[in-house]
């Protein structure tokens, strides 16, 4: 009975995800909706022992690799080996991110940014596309930010990354329509979340990961080109983007 059960998992024809990032926060309560959504789901993160946990709540269904997605080779054979285990891709979301909070405007805080928001990101980022368009239909998301918007003081390095990423997906997606790749681009634009990741004084309106997540899976149902964790949100990204200079300047 139980190897029936076994078999009936192996041949059932799951849609097939990788999510980087799943370690902890976001990735992590979006791979168990997926799971539950009839995917198989490859997870990445560099702690192992955390793979190992979320993979033991479904082990027939998620696989993993730890590596760090500052290492180039490393990532393109973690997803290479994924790819392959899960027999193929349709999902592939960015959530591995970082940022500091950098008074003193330390540089190694920043470069470390820059290293997994902007290179690590488009390293992915191509590397996905590339193979989506040799495999359509395929559908990319990143997680971005609503810190994506204006510039922060405080963590100047991660805003801009942000920036950077969010115009990177724009990018992707005009490419996809001019080409006509079958490529589903989306942009998912979180305020505060209660992760390890939200770091600094001055949070409020902070939602549950499990929270955030649903909306991202919402989103990806959807094939959402952007999303905001709530109207909330939305209303404060379009206030951003509209402030004046100066007085965003003066906040
Ligand atoms: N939390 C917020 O308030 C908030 C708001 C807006 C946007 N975001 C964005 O949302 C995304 C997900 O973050 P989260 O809030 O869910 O935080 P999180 O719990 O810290 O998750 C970050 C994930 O990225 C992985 N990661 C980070 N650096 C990595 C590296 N060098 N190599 C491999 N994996 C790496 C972490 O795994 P390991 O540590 O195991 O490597 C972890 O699984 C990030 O891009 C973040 O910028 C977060």
């Amino acid at each position: 009975m139980e190897s029936d059960l076994f078999n009936q998992e192996k041949t059932k024809n799951y849609k097939k995800a990788i999510i980087v990032g799943a370690s902890s926060g976001m990735g992590k309560e979006l791979c168990r909706l997926l799971i539950r959504d009839d995917y198989t789901v490859g997870i990445t993160g560099r702690r192992e022992n955390l793979l190992k946990e979320l993979q033991s709540e479904s082990p027939a269904r998620i696989f993993y690799r730890a590596f760090d997605v500052r290492d180039m080779s490393k990532t393109a054979k973690g997803l290479r080996e994924l790819i392959k285990e899960l027999g193929g891709l349709d999902l592939l979301v960015l959530s591995s991110g970082t940022g500091f909070i950098n008074e003193e405007l330390d540089p190694e805080p920043e470069f470390q940014t820059i290293y997994t928001n902007v290179t690590a990101f488009t390293d992915i980022m191509t590397y996905g596309y590339r193979y989506f368009q040799k495999h359509p239909p395929g559908h990319l998301v990143g997680i971005t930010s609503l810190g994506g918007l204006r510039g922060n003081p405080s963590a100047p390095a991660y805003s801009a990354s942000k920036a950077y990423q969010a115009i990177y997906l724009e990018g992707l997606r005009l490419k996809n329509r001019k080409s006509g790749d079958n490529i589903s681009i989306t942009d998912i634009r979180p305020g505060f979340v209660d992760t390890d990741m939200a770091r600094g004084d001055k949070i409020f309106w902070m939602a549950q990961p499990e929270k955030a997540a649903s909306v991202i899976f919402r989103a990806i149902r959807k094939k959402k080109r952007v999303a905001y964790l709530s109207k909330r949100w939305r209303f404060i990204a379009v206030l951003m983007k509209l402030l004046p200079r100066s007085v965003f300047e003066k906040l």
